[in-house]
């Protein structure tokens, strides 16, 4: 089989390359280990800068999402009991659409399915060949049967485990990675969310989030510690420790209910410089991961996306394949922004175990930038998404 482009991964960053690819006459093959419904069961974060929204309408599967999403124009940072607003509106010009990721893989996974275009799921020993020359291919086992796809370009897709990064040898990338002391809790649930806004809280006992996905569904979390078990956790565990970090008069508004879902994620920042190497452009969680801390997994991945889409439009539409030399360098001055305002909510909102002195620079970190109008400016031009780069 022969592609223009082959797409190694249907997570969101797989599809929604494919979708605006295809649209313009650039044909392409996704390829991806596990089958659709599995691809759907995973759970994410739900906060869509306008950026990201603004691709998707580019992209033609904006349908759903402007209907069942909600724009919200602000959200609410509580430490030790005092809340401060973060009025993202009134303070960047622009809002964030509040709309599940698991939405966004289904609505593209629909539009591909429309169109007609090539996904093979449940691919096994994806195997990437010839990279650096210019006829690079890629072999994949599909029912005991081997296959091989040549194509120009291979867009690595396949999240933080998968072969793409793998493919580059190792003394032509470099690594940046940080962990942390602590995982996330999320629980799940159809109850109303507690405010119409998120919270994100930094509590004496840990940190805490009240997200949501829609009016009559949540999603909670709460810090704990690093190697924690789910199992330790029942659903009255986890609502009253979550009443325990929220202030009375919101603890006293929280709807409980069963879990629909529970599990614990770890927190981690990495990348890999360049993102590229040959005819091999990394995107998403293949090339960088971010902490949850502030939502920007999904939306970083759509930038790289939005970087590639158009490069690769200039390669085959403008027949100007040097284009694509600059792809590493513009994802990677967002991707480090994005790593830097990740870092720091990460710092400033969860509970370390500091020595005295990191302690009281927490807390004044956490005074100054939420009592002073200019560094909020600065948290909310972060959180709604600074500007995408124009390619031309
Ligand atoms: N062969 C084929 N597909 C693979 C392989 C492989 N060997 N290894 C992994 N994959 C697939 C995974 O099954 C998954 O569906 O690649 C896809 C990668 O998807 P994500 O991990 O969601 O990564 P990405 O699309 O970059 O997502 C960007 O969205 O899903 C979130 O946490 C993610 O926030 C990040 C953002
Ligand atoms: C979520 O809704 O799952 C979510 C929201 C905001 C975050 C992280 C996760 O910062």
């Amino acid at each position: 089989m022969k592609t223009q482009v082959a797409i190694i991964g249907a997570g969101p960053s797989g599809l929604l390359l494919g979708q605006l690819l295809h649209r313009c006459g650039i044909d392409n093959v996704i390829l991806e280990r596990r089958s659709p419904d599995y691809v759907l069961s995973r759970i994410r974060a739900g906060v869509l800068e306008h950026g990201t929204v603004a691709l998707l309408r580019e992209a033609g599967v904006a349908e759903h999402m402007e209907r069942e999403g909600h724009i919200h124009d602000g959200f609410s940072i509580f430490v030790n009991g005092e809340r401060t607003r973060i009025d993202l509106k009134g303070l960047s010009g622009t809002s964030i659409m509040v709309y599940g990721q698991t939405e966004v893989t289904r609505d593209l996974m629909k539009a591909r399915k429309t169109k007609g275009a090539s996904s093979i799921y449940e691919v096994d020993q994806v195997k990437l060949h010839d990279i650096a020359s210019d006829h690079p291919s890629v072999t994949y086992v599909k029912d005991g049967q081997q296959q091989t796809l040549e194509c120009d370009y291979i867009a690595g897709c396949d999240g933080f485990h998968g072969p793409s990064r793998q493919a580059i040898p190792r003394d032509r990338i470099r690594e940046f990675e940080r962990t942390y002391p602590f995982g996330w809790l999320g629980l799940m649930a159809d109850t109303h969310p507690v405010e119409h806004e998120l919270i994100y809280i930094n509590h004496p006992r840990g940190f805490a989030l009240c997200s949501q996905r829609s009016l009559t569904r949540s999603r909670y979390y709460l810090q704990v510690p690093q190697g924690e078990k789910v199992e330790n956790w029942s659903d009255d565990r986890f609502w009253d420790e979550l009443k325990n970090r929220l202030a009375p008069d919101v603890a006293a508004k929280l709807e409980t209910g069963p879990s629909l879902e529970k599990s614990i994620a770890p927190l981690h920042s990495f990348v890999a410089e360049p993102m590229q190497y040959g005819n091999l452009f990394l995107l998403g969680d293949a090339a960088h991961i971010v902490p949850p801390t502030g939502a920007k997994g999904l939306n970083l991945a759509a930038s790289d996306v939005y970087a590639l889409y158009h490069l690769l439009r200039k390669a085959y539409l403008d027949k100007q394949p040097e284009a694509l030399q600059r792809y590493s360098e513009i994802c990677l001055r967002r991707v480090w922004k994005a790593e830097r305002f990740t870092w720091w909510m990460t710092s400033v909102l969860h509970r370390f175990d500091h020595d005295p002195f990191s302690q009281r620079l927490q807390e004044t970190e956490a005074a100054y930038t939420l009592g002073s109008v200019a560094a909020r400016t600065c948290i909310a031009e972060n959180y709604v998404g600074l500007p995408l780069e124009r390619i031309d």
